[in-house]
């Protein structure tokens, strides 16, 4: 049976109380804490490295998913392993070498993910797939937490789950971008297994634990 992970998106936390959101997902039943990283050149936004990532590591107990959108990501890999990044992911757009890249992050002891913007075909990833630990899949365009799903990135999880299965790979196969409780099972239905959610869990109406228990529930049904 497969299980299910909600990865909260940790941008769409309020900063100024960061230990105390972090409490909140980990007593509603959040899997992951997803980090978003972005360093207003590969994406317009900033937003947080691997100093924010070490004072989370001292409050989470959580395995942090660190999702770098940035150029060059090559030289800021140990940084986040060393902050204790659990996973770390990179963009084939912007990676040269895609599989040396993976390699990279799994000698710094991390879990490897690669991604790809939605406009990226999914032959951008076949040559780093036997190596990737985690693949992620965009249905949003990277840069900010509320966009609206894509749907036609459906079509894309689909295909990569089936590109693992020819591999038999156990990799996981993570969505993020636009994720709620409309968008979450089209997603589950066609084979992602990791939820990352910003909105959907901090902007919930009833509060932010509501929002990851009731994210988990169509999880587990
Ligand atoms: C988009 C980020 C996402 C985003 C998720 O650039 O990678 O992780 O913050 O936020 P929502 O769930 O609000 O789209
Ligand atoms: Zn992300």
């Amino acid at each position: 049976m497969t299980d299910y992970l909600l990865a909260p998106s940790i941008i769409a936390a309020d900063f100024a109380h960061i230990a105390d959101e972090v409490a909140m997902l980990e007593s509603a039943g959040a899997d992951w804490i997803h980090v978003d990283v972005m360093d207003g050149h590969f994406v317009p936004d900033i937003t947080i490295g691997p100093l924010f990532v070490k004072s989370l590591r001292k409050v989470a107990k959580l395995p942090l998913d660190a999702h770098l959108m940035i150029s060059e990501p090559q030289k800021y890999i140990p940084a986040f392993a060393a902050a204790g990044a659990d996973s770390i992911t990179v963009h084939a757009e912007a990676c040269a070498d895609l599989p040396s890249v993976v390699a990279q992050i799994k000698s710094c002891g991390c879990l490897a993910g690669v991604t790809l913007n939605p406009a990226t075909p999914t032959s951008a990833i076949d040559a780093a797939l036997p190596l990737a630990d985690l693949v992620l899949v965009m249905s949003v365009v990277p840069g900010f937490s509320g966009q609206k799903f894509m749907p036609e990135t459906i079509r894309k999880v689909e295909e990569i789950r089936a590109k693992l299965n020819a591999l038999r790979s156990k990799a996981r196969l993570e969505v993020d971008g636009g994720i709620n409780a409309e968008t979450l099972p089209l997603m589950k239905n066609v084979g992602a297994d990791v939820f990352v959610a910003g909105s959907a869990v901090f902007a919930h109406p009833q509060g932010g634990a509501a929002g990851v228990k009731t994210l988990k529930a169509l999880l587990s049904s």
